[in-house]
């Protein structure tokens, strides 16, 4: 089955080709450099420049796939969650092509492609060593604690209430003149300070919920910041509070995530999305499973980001299990709850 998948939910526009489960080609096109020059994405120049990529990336990963639009079998696009104008360039871009070859389409969750983004391996998605595990999804625009007790049937345990992850991390950025986005700034420049130098909260850490929040951590460093005035300009000081920040985020995103493990006896962990890049992140979560036994499955390379391969992973898996085709004329869904089915569990079991 030979599957072309779209992604435009945000500032990234990507095409790629999906081959029995194998991502053959992944393309894609940032506009982080225009965005840049705004201190952060803006919803219409991202429209604009999605018109006009759209068709270069399709095209670039038909070539690069070696296979031209009549030997798809089916086509899938991003159907939500993300901006209402971004999402309608790749979405109907998709649709008119399985409208024009007469094959099927899907749209998809952004998040539920982030999901099952962690298991994707050397570009195979399988979920033939399938156990039951806790999914953190870690972005710019949501952080989320789903439990998947099979393939493809999974709840979300909680979520943030206020800022993501991502975002904690590039308004944070910002208050220290950084570039956007500054989460990977962060990253690099933290690697030279010290984590212990200043301590910031760590929000609902020991909460009784699944449920993050953030915003109170970025107020905190803004508070820090107007407190000490001198100090951003001294560039130890800069490396120490990235450090310093990253270390109470990523104490708070591992320590709930491995409470939530424990909680319902799973133990495997998944996670993916931007922030699942983030080194110390990883080495943390990394740390944490070894310790407690637990399998970790992270999403690698540009699958951690906005990506039109994990668009089409998560097709391919779901036409290769029979599940139906949309209609071709279903609009975008910017706000969307990441679909839940399964029954019931306790959300509240710290
Ligand atoms: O998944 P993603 O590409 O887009 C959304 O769906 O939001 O995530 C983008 C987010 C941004 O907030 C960016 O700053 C963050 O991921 N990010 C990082 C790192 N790389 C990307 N945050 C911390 N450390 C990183 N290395
Ligand atoms: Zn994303």
């Amino acid at each position: 089955m030979k599957l072309l998948a779209l992604e435009s939910s945000c500032d990234e526009t990507s095409a790629a080709v999906i081959e029995d489960g194998y991502i053959v080609s992944n393309i894609i096109s940032s506009q982080i450099e225009l965005h840049a020059q705004y201190g952060g994405v803006v919803p219409e120049l991202a429209t604009r420049e999605h018109l006009r990529n759209v068709p270069i990336v399709v095209r670039e990963a038909l070539n690069k796939a070696s296979i031209k639009p009549s030997d798809l079998d089916c086509v899938a696009a991003t159907r939500g969650p993300g901006l209402p104008g971004a999402l309608m360039t790749g979405l109907r871009a998709g649709q008119s092509m399985a409208r024009a070859l007469k094959i099927p389409f899907m749209g998809i969750h952004h998040h539920e492609a982030h999901l099952y983004s962690a298991w994707i391996n050397e570009n195979k998605i399988s979920l033939d060593d399938f156990k039951p595990s806790i999914g953190l999804i870690v972005s710019g625009g949501h952080t989320l604690l789903v439990l998947v007790e099979e393939p493809l049937r999974h709840r979300v345990l909680g979520g943030t209430l206020d800022d993501a992850a991502g975002e904690c991390f590039d308004k944070t950025a910002k208050l220290l003149g950084l570039k956007y986005p500054g989460g990977p700034l962060m990253d690099k420049l933290a690697q030279r300070g010290n984590p212990q130098t200043y301590f910031f909260p760590r929000p609902m850490l020991h909460d009784k919920s699944y449920d993050f929040s953030f915003s109170g951590l970025k107020t905190a460093v803004r508070y820090f910041l107007e407190e000490n005035p001198k100090l951003i300009e001294e560039d130890q000081f800069l490396y120490d509070i990235c450090a310093s920040v990253q270390a109470a985020i990523v104490e708070v995103l591992v320590g709930k995530v491995i409470q939530a493990a424990k909680n319902l006896k799973v133990s495997c962990i998944t996670m993916a999305g931007g922030v699942s890049a983030n080194s110390q992140l990883r080495a943390a979560l990394s740390k944490a499973c070894k310790v407690r036994n637990f399998q970790l499955k992270v999403a690698t390379g540009p699958l951690c980001a906005d990506n039109a391969g994990m668009i089409g992973a998560l097709a391919w898996l779901k036409f290769s299990q029979g599940l139906s085709s949309d209609s071709l004329d279903e609009d975008p869904k910017p706000h969307w709850d990441l679909p839940e089915n399964f029954a019931n569990i306790n959300k509240r079991a710290f």
